[in-house]
């Protein structure tokens, strides 16, 4: 069967030298030289989890030049040989990430300043001043020796620039002149127009000179949001900083920087265009409640969007092979749940599955962390079974290497929305949970097995039949324009409260909420209750059935009080003084419609709702059947094959019927069909058994 969208393709590998899905961790052989049995059992027993390469050097730098201007590269010289005959391509960091200590001691400027103007003292990592101009020398320095030394070798695959790098404060004068300047370039140089977007006349905040800017006050939500765009802009620029001489000494070598998901403080939409292949690091907290799979989904809403930034596959940079050591309690991954967490990666785009960490290190913050390698020192462990079973996965997939996921429908997380929404003083304070709303509108399609994308206010909406844009609060300039061409020609447009409230500068739309896309929705809200909890607010379907709205729902936290303007209701608020008003509305335009939900409604309500729309518009589900809770089901595919990826994320067996359909699971051979058990923590990954059936006998399940 083709796909039922002509978007799908196969991409080249992200490196031509590895046809193949990577299998990786980060690797720190620097911290062990004093003990060189130690690297020969490590490369013994990458060869046997099926580890083809290693990232190296992320927190190196003293390693690397153990005083200003000495280099020390022997030590990664020998171990890089050693990788590439043993079989590993390397994945090569520049050390940014932490800075040697004699660095901060001869250049304090390099450590970030506190908001008091504090120095902060040297140590941990991830806490340079982005804006320095001499530890941006610095990193020009060591990365133009390591691009030069080892351009060529013949395991370099990508380059890992720095480490997760953050938008945190520093609040040095360098960094607050960096952000007039930024300012200045924004606002043309005009003061009265950074006045008006910030409407600093109120509480007498007008700035006279652009000298007394700081972005120090917390009342000022255009100033702090244009604070947040800048550190996320200036982060932006010290990575460009940092890919300069690896552009110019390795043109050909792919650039990614490992990002986190939603973490809040980069938009990296705007990084995405920066990098060659997109990575992102994943540290789902499992196990903290009965449903697991509730946390699936958030995973897989996170790969949607690393797998939208560039519409082709990804690297899962980072995963731990068992626990954490950050969180307030550290559980143990349970059986499996590994290999059904690193194939839901997969499954969604991912052509790589690595790990934090190889070898536990044996002191310091991270001596509790997961590892490929515990601190016994040998293989006969559970958790290297387990990943070894993931490296065995791994190699019968190079069909799926470069294959993508074509989604039909998409769901808008947008960070200068998020950061807008959260500086926001009033509504309900505690409780706005912008991701958590995103995600609980994508999660009837991981149920359903629906692929979903997750982009941003400025992407491409023509390639989908169905956006869905929760709590849309900021609408940009040209925004409202693209919707409304995108439902005229057909798409059909979901979002709720708090919608259409503010522009790129959160100054409040005038004549009406939601602002630009009041007429495309035909509603004016004209009020917004916030509730408390245990407060009993109910929707009630106008007519039972339609829109797939059945009896009443309960709604929480923040209730429109909408007039319909030409829209039609689907679902009125059945108690409160605002009983009888509209609650989910649809207003038909050109070939398309636009849907606004009123309230935050419970889980029950979006299932509803969105799977008689996926019915409505024939999304394409990946597998026929219904899927029980905790179960997905994700497509990648080259437009030709197409391989069904069958997620469950349950601690208990749960029927699955395939129907007539007979499919073969690409890992394990057998063929499956019908009804069966899939047991706990379980993936497959699924082609249907016709085009390989006639090499071997089905032997069904
Ligand atoms: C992050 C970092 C790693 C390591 C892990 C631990 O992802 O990039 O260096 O600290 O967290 O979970
Ligand atoms: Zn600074």
């Amino acid at each position: 069967m083709k796909p039922s969208t002509p978007n799908a393709r196969r991409f080249p590998p992200i490196s031509p030298k590895c046809p193949h899905m990577i299998h990786g961790g980060d690797y720190n052989p620097d911290q062990w030289l004093a003990y060189p049995d130690v690297i020969d059992e490590d490369l013994r027993m990458m060869r046997l989890a099926r580890m083809n390469a290693a990232s190296v050097g992320i927190f190196s730098w003293t390693s690397l030049e153990p005083e200003d201007g000495v280099f020390t590269f022997d030590w990664l010289d020998r171990i890089m040989d050693r990788l590439a005959e043993n079989g590993q391509f390397i994945v090569l960091a520049t050390p940014s990430g932490s800075k040697p200590a004699w660095m901060s001691e001869k250049h304090p400027e390099v450590c970030r300043m506190t908001a008091e103007g504090i120095r902060e003292p040297h140590g941990r990592r991830h806490n340079h001043c982005r804006t320095s101009p001499i530890y941006r020398a610095y990193c020009t320095r060591i990365n133009t020796e390591l691009a030069r030394r080892y351009g060529k070798h013949p395991a370099l695959l990508v380059w890992h620039v720095s480490n997760e790098y953050n938008g945190g404060d520093c609040h040095c004068p360098l960094c607050h002149e960096a952000f007039r300047v930024w300012l200045r370039a924004r606002y043309h140089d005009d003061l009265d127009a950074l006045n008006h977007a910030w409407w600093t006349r109120f509480w007498s905040h007008t700035f006279t000179s652009w000298e007394q800017i700081r972005p120090l006050d917390s009342s000022i939500h255009g100033l702090m949001l244009d604070w947040q765009r800048f550190k996320s802009d200036q982060t932006l620029d010290f990575f460009r900083h940092e890919c300069a001489p690896l552009r110019e000494w390795t043109p050909d070598i792919p650039i990614t920087t490992n990002f986190m998901g939603f973490h809040l403080t980069l938009d990296y939409w705007k990084f995405a265009d920066a990098v060659d292949v997109v990575s992102w690091d994943s540290y789902p907290p499992y196990h903290d409640r009965p449903d697991d799979w509730l946390h699936a989904v958030d995973v897989s809403f996170a790969h949607n969007m690393n797998r939208a930034f560039k519409q082709k596959p990804f690297m899962l940079m980072e995963c731990s092979p068992s626990v954490q050591n950050w969180k307030p309690v550290n559980k143990l991954k349970r059986p499996g749940l590994h290999f059904v967490e690193a194939l839901q990666a997969v499954a969604h785009g991912a052509d790589t599955v690595q790990y934090f960490q190889w070898r536990k290190s044996r002191g310091g913050f991270e001596k509790f962390h997961g590892a490929v390698v515990d601190h016994c020192g040998h293989e006969h462990t559970r958790v290297f079974r387990e990943v070894s079973e993931v490296g065995a996965a791994l190699a019968r997939m190079d069909d799926v290497v470069g294959t993508t996921t074509p989604a039909e429908t998409a769901i808008l997380y947008d960070w200068e929305n998020r950061w807008a929404i959260d500086e926001a003083s009033g509504l309900s304070r505690d409780n706005r949970r912008y991701q958590e709303t995103c995600t609980a509108h994508y999660r009837p399609f991981w149920s359903a097995g629906v692929a979903c994308d997750a982009i941003n206010e400025d992407c491409d909406l023509s390639r989908y039949k169905l956006v869905i844009a929760p709590m849309l609060y900021m609408v940009r300039p040209g925004l409202a324009e693209r919707i409304e061409a995108f439902v005229r020609g057909g798409g059909v447009f979901v979002t709720t409260y708090l919608s259409g409230i503010a522009d790129e500068s959160d100054l409040c739309f005038l004549n009406g909420f939601p602002g630009p896309l009041r007429e495309l929705l035909g509603v004016w809200a004209e009020e917004t209750d916030t509730l408390y909890e245990g407060d009993d607010v109910r929707i009630a379907a106008v007519d039972d059935g339609s829109a797939g709205l059945r009896g009443e729902y309960k709604a929480e936290t923040f209730c429109d009080l909408i007039h319909a303007e030409g829209a039609q209701a689907l679902a009125v608020y059945a108690n409160q003084f605002y009983r009888g008003r509209p609650a989910v509305t649809v207003n038909r335009r050109g070939k398309g419609r636009a849907y606004y939900i009123a309230s935050r409604n419970e889980a029950r309500f979006h299932a509803d709702f969105y799977r008689h729309l996926i019915d409505e518009l024939g999304l394409r589900r990946a597998l026929g059947c219904e899927l029980p809770d905790g179960v997905t089901a994700q497509i990648r595919t080259d437009g030709e094959r197409e391989f069904i990826f069958l997620l469950g994320f349950n601690r208990e067996p749960v029927e699955i019927d395939l129907g007539p359909a007979v499919y073969r699971d690409l890992v394990s051979d057998s063929e499956y069909g019908g009804r069966f058990q899939l047991p706990p923590y379980t993936a497959l990954v699924l082609e249907p058994a016709e085009k390989t059936a006639a090499a071997e006998p089905a032997r069904r399940r």
